[in-house]
């Protein structure tokens, strides 16, 4: 006689689990040890969400309330950013801007009703170079009320560490010659924080694997060796079900992909993931490791793929207005920047200004805009670097890039930018305050590659 499970397993898919969702977390900040580099090495002295790194994965229900107490035990100031949750200004973790900062031994309390089922994930937005290059950065998963049917989910959050040979994490964030060029890249990328060998898998099965690219500055480009992910969702907002071009998933800092992976290789294998972003350094990420059971199924699964979809303004896009952010400076295009000697500590502008550190409560936002209006964002990048940029408090439709649209319904609150493209995005201004925009290479954001764009409405008082 089957289980009842493995009964369900062999007509289709095992029921999804129970949810593990709450919608109360407490996590306390401080420093303590990871075993990055695996039990037989030294542990790294990281700063950590509840001890470990990454911080727990915080699981809750769309559309319900959350609360989440934030306990400051750091010897310095921090918040919590819950990067691409649509949520009111108050609770976006920007120190100075959108809340004051939560002081060593004290406590903020984050509620917010998440609108969007998907993969997010929470950071820190104070001396935020160093707190998550030490550790702070954990992932937010928000479950869909029917999630789409697999055998399994994995969470992978990647991050990435500059390690010196004694396993300590290297000194010198805040570099100006790297924060010109490509950011602080490390030398060693864990998921789920630990220098992987293999993730087991088994033949048949299919898998959802949610990624995060939670680095400080490593852009990755990964690819399944004999495999063909299947994209579901973009920085947690589904779209049209598609494989990958050349099947390289490309996630710069702070991007998260969800794919389906249908486990197509041979019992006993071993099959790479490859990050070639940069293809003189690439390197072999992980390995799925097939176990020697036969195939669950013989041909993939026919369930379809689509996720439901979360309730987001449509942009009218006859009647959006047109804003262009011009994205400048860096090594080897300091035009607009006003030359080496007065960058001081920027080494980037968008459109001739420079917002630098942690963001600064004084400086005027960078363009109003009208509650309730559509806008495109036209970023155009003048530099010879790549720049994920990311726009806080909303999600925004990817139109086109040099002129040719987008396809596959492409949604994101974190877009990819190459050397000298142009993208353009287009959302409904729709939340009001005050939302920093910035590049996610943390050492290109500090450095200048950050503004704000104030959203308010027309009968408001402050200008
Ligand atoms: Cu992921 Cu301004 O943040
Ligand atoms: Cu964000
Ligand atoms: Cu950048």
């Amino acid at each position: 006689m089957l289980s009842a499970s493995a009964g369900a397993a062999l007509l289709g898919f095992v029921r999804p689990s129970l949810s593990q969702a709450s919608q109360s977390h407490r996590i306390a900040v401080a420093r303590g040890q990871a075993p990055l580099t695996g039990p037989r090495r030294p542990a790294t002295d990281v700063w950590a969400y509840d001890g470990v790194v990454p911080g727990p994965t915080l699981r809750v229900r769309q559309g319900e309330p959350v609360s989440i107490v934030v306990d400051n035990g750091l010897e310095e100031d921090t918040t919590v950013h819950w990067h691409g949750i649509r949520l009111p200004i108050g609770m976006d973790g920007v120190p100075g801007i959108s809340q004051a900062p939560i002081r060593p031994g004290e406590k903020f309390v984050y509620e917010f009703t998440p609108p969007d089922a998907g993969t997010f994930w929470y950071h820190p937005h104070a001396n935020t170079l160093e707190q998550l290059g030490r550790g702070l950065a954990g992932a937010l998963i928000v479950e869909e009320r029917s999630p789409v049917p697999v055998d399994r989910e994995l969470v992978w959050t990647i991050m990435d560490w500059r390690l010196r040979p004694d396993g300590q994490i290297a000194r010198g964030f805040g570099n100006m010659m790297e924060a010109a060029m490509s950011g602080r890249i490390g030398n060693t990328v864990t998921i789920n924080g630990v220098v992987p060998t293999v993730e087991p898998v088994r033949a048949g099965e299919r898998v959802r694997i949610r990624l995060i690219n939670a680095a400080l500055a490593r852009i990755m480009a990964l690819r399944f060796e004999g495999h063909h992910p299947v994209v579901v969702a973009i920085d947690g907002q589904p779209c049209d079900p598609h494989v990958p071009k050349h099947g390289r998933l490309l996630l710069g800092p702070a991007m998260r992909i969800d794919i389906v992976l249908d486990m197509q290789g041979e019992p006993s294998r071993r099959y790479e993931v490859i990050d070639d972003f940069d293809e003189e350094l690439k390197y072999s990420l992980v390995e799925l490791a097939y176990d020697a059971a036969p195939p669950m199924r013989m041909h993939p699964s026919e369930a379809p793929l689509r996720l439901p979809r979360n309730p987001l303004p449509t942009p009218d896009l006859k009647a959006a207005e047109l804003r262009e952010l011009v994205l400048q400076g860096g090594m080897m295009g300091m035009r607009g920047m006003g030359g080496m000697a007065r960058m001081g500590r920027a080494a980037w502008a968008i459109n001739s200004t420079s917002m630098t550190g942690d963001g600064h409560a004084g400086m005027p936002p960078l363009a109003t805009l009208e509650l309730g209006r559509s806008y495109v964002l036209r970023l155009r990048n003048d530099t010879a670097w790549w720049h994920p940029m990311h726009l806080h408090g909303h999600s925004f439709r990817v139109l086109s890039r040099n002129g040719a649209p987008v396809p596959h319904n492409q949604w994101a609150d974190t877009v990819l930018v190459a050397p000298k493209e142009t993208v353009d995005v287009a959302f409904v201004a729709d939340n009001p305050g005050d939302w920093m925009l910035h590049c996610h290479v943390t050492d290109h954001q500090t450095a200048g590659l950050m503004a704000t764009l104030r959203i308010e409405g027309a009968g408001s008082e402050t200008r």
